[in-house]
């Protein structure tokens, strides 16, 4: 359940680079204050907590049996995204976890159920929704520049060799263009991928592609390639009766001329305006703009069109209730 508070207080889970960004923001919003933070490195945790003043620190899960904590924000590696999150909302705090929020999908329904019997508020690091781009381009769907939008696709392309052991990048980095097109377009019903291991031949398919259909009727296309000879591209491309929009750039029908899009672009991920914006929401009592449903669904949708890469074929997406 939502209460009133005039600061949020934070716990941070995992302290690598991401939770570390994501602990600075915290600490700059006037509403927020860090009093808890966990890693299961200590060295790394004792550091960090010298470094901010931070009196209490968590080696585990443990964290979330404090009194003095609303919210948690979990930057642990995916694997332990959908338990802990599980555990917190079970611990009545609020979180802020990062994508994917789970790698099960039982884990994902778990979560939903748990938001709903709750109240708390669980917002997934969809972070591609916090860029002015991002938005502008879903203004303008929603106003109806488009029109009919029949074929929308994104990309994550960006050469991660060597990070986490090229783990998993669909399941890890898909959700990332995934999410944008279904923003920008509604729900996913089915979907399908190729993937392949040249490149590089790890046990993970460094390369996939993932074609999707929306409930809407338009089709979309999501690619992921840790590998590239080229520096990161992470555009999207939206397809309407009346527009095109590639990346920054619109077309309208029958003028055959590209015009930018009237946005600033930005340096690196929108972190802040990420952060403040979930505090913002515990502060004031709103859903956020990528409220628990938002982020099950993007979530479910790479995890099951990635889990049928072997066996080939399309998949049914799991629908959530409104
Ligand atoms: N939204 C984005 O654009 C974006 C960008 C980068 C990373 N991420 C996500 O952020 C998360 C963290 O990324 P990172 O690059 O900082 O990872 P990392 O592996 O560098 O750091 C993770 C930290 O978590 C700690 N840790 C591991 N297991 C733990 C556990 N059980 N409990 C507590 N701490 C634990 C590790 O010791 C490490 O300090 C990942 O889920 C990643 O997908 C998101």
């Amino acid at each position: 359940m939502w209460t009133a508070v005039d600061v949020v207080k934070v716990g941070v889970i995992g302290l690598g680079p991401n939770g570390r960004e994501h602990l600075a923001n915290y600490e700059h919003h006037p509403r927020a204050r860090v009093v808890a933070i966990c890693d299961v490195d200590e060295g790394l945790a004792n550091e960090v907590a010298g470094r901010y003043g931070i009196a209490n620190v968590h080696r585990d899960l443990s964290i979330l049996e404090r009194d003095d904590i609303d919210m948690v924000a979990i930057c642990a590696p995916n694997p332990f995204h959908g338990a802990s999150t599980i555990r917190a909302l079970e611990a009545g705090k609020h979180v802020f976890v990062e994508k994917p929020m789970a790698m099960e999908v039982a884990s994902v329904a778990r979560i939903v159920e748990l938001w709903r019997q709750t109240g708390l508020r669980v917002m997934t690091g969809l972070i591609r929704r916090f860029n002015p781009l991002s938005q502008m381009i879903k203004r303008t769907i929603d106003e109806g520049v488009l029109g009919e939008v029949f074929y929308a696709e994104s990309d994550y392309i960006h050469d991660l060799r060597g990070y986490r052991h090229m783990e998993d990048p669909f399941g890890s980095d898909g959700i990332h263009p995934l999410d944008i097109p279904r923003w920008y377009v509604g729900d996913v019903v089915e979907g399908q991928a190729y993937a392949n291991r040249m490149v590089r031949p790890e046990p993970a398919h460094p390369t996939t592609l993932a074609i999707y259909r929306f409930a809407s009727g338009c089709v979309g296309k999501v690619a992921v390639t840790w590998v590239p000879a080229c520096t990161q591209r992470h555009g999207a491309r939206v397809f309407g009766s009346e527009a095109t929009i590639i990346d920054d750039r619109i077309c309208l029908a029958g003028t055959d001329e590209w015009m930018p899009l009237p946005v600033q672009p930005i340096e690196g991920h929108p972190y802040r305006p990420e952060d403040d914006h979930f505090i913002d929401c515990l502060v004031d009592g709103r859903e956020p703009l990528i409220n628990c449903l938002e982020g099950a669904k993007s979530t479910v949708a790479c995890l099951v069109v990635k889990d049928a890469i072997e066996q080939g074929g399309p998949v049914r997406i799991p629908q959530f209730e409104e």
